[in-house]
């Protein structure tokens, strides 16, 4: 198994966010109870599960481009059954109709604007699209800047908004992910570090301390940046 996949085997998570921010979005998108949901960029499941387990008529899509992720997606999702697909692919294809397009800290990877042009066309009508997007709370510092150097198109909440207009949506409501969300994605990555490190193999170091660093730079600026969750529509 690759290092990074050593590190990460296992994690309910693959980015900052709660079962409340679920809840939270499907109330504000008015999500109906026997809602078709996709879980776009979905990780190693953790989101689909409550979105299938918040709406115990609907059915829920999964789909992540690795392969690792799937696995562990369609292992926390079997015990739903026909309720629950997953399909290792480019979310960028989604093919609707939803009711709701959930995604957690994927977004970005296709950008705002475009992923957002893509999906309004898979929506059912009265569809509604959540995603979380990293997001700057003040001007970056150079520790922060070098955080998102992976994503350097980062910008502020009023940033986003304007990436969300040029897709003709407009925004219902926004929560700051912030604290315990983070924690539930770097707490038990710094447990897994924990672990690997004693027996790790020069590799595996890398990614461990490739991971350390990133959980020591959100520790040390936690206030600088954050998830913003938006819940969206087309105008
Ligand atoms: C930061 S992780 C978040 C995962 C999950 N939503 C969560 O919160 O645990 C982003 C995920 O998006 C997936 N991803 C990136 N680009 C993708 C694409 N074009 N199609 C499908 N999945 C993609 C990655 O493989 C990764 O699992």
């Amino acid at each position: 198994m690759k290092p990074f996949f050593q590190l990460h085997n296992g994690l309910m998570r693959e980015g900052p966010g709660t079962a409340d921010d679920v809840a939270w979005a499907l109330e504000v998108a008015k999500t109906p109870k026997a809602a078709r949901m996709c879980d776009a960029g979905c990780g190693p499941g953790t989101d689909a599960v409550t979105l299938a387990k918040l709406r115990p008529a609907g059915t829920v899509h999964a789909i992540d481009t690795l392969r690792h992720f799937c696995v562990a997606a369609r292992s926390r999702l079997s015990h739903l059954r026909e309720r629950a697909t997953v399909e290792q692919g480019d979310m960028a294809q989604i093919t609707g109709p939803y009711d709701l397009i959930w995604s957690a800290g994927a977004l970005y990877f296709i950008g705002v604007t475009e992923g957002l042009n893509a999906w309004v066309k898979q929506l059912a009508p009265g569809g509604r699209i959540a995603f979380s997007e990293p997001v700057l709370l003040r001007a970056p510092t150079e520790k922060v800047s070098e955080f998102w150097a992976e994503y350097p198109e980062i910008t502020n909440y009023e940033g986003i908004v304007t990436r969300v207009r040029k897709a003709g949506c407009r925004v219902l409501d926004h929560r700051m992910i912030v604290g315990q969300g983070w924690a539930n994605y770097y707490d038990p990555m710094q447990a897994r570090i924990n672990l690997l490190r004693p027996t790790a193999s020069p590799e595996l170091i890398e990614a461990l301390d490739a991971g350390q660093w990133e959980i020591d730079q959100w520790r040390s600026a936690p206030e600088e940046f954050a998830y913003a969750l938006l819940v969206v529509e087309p105008t």
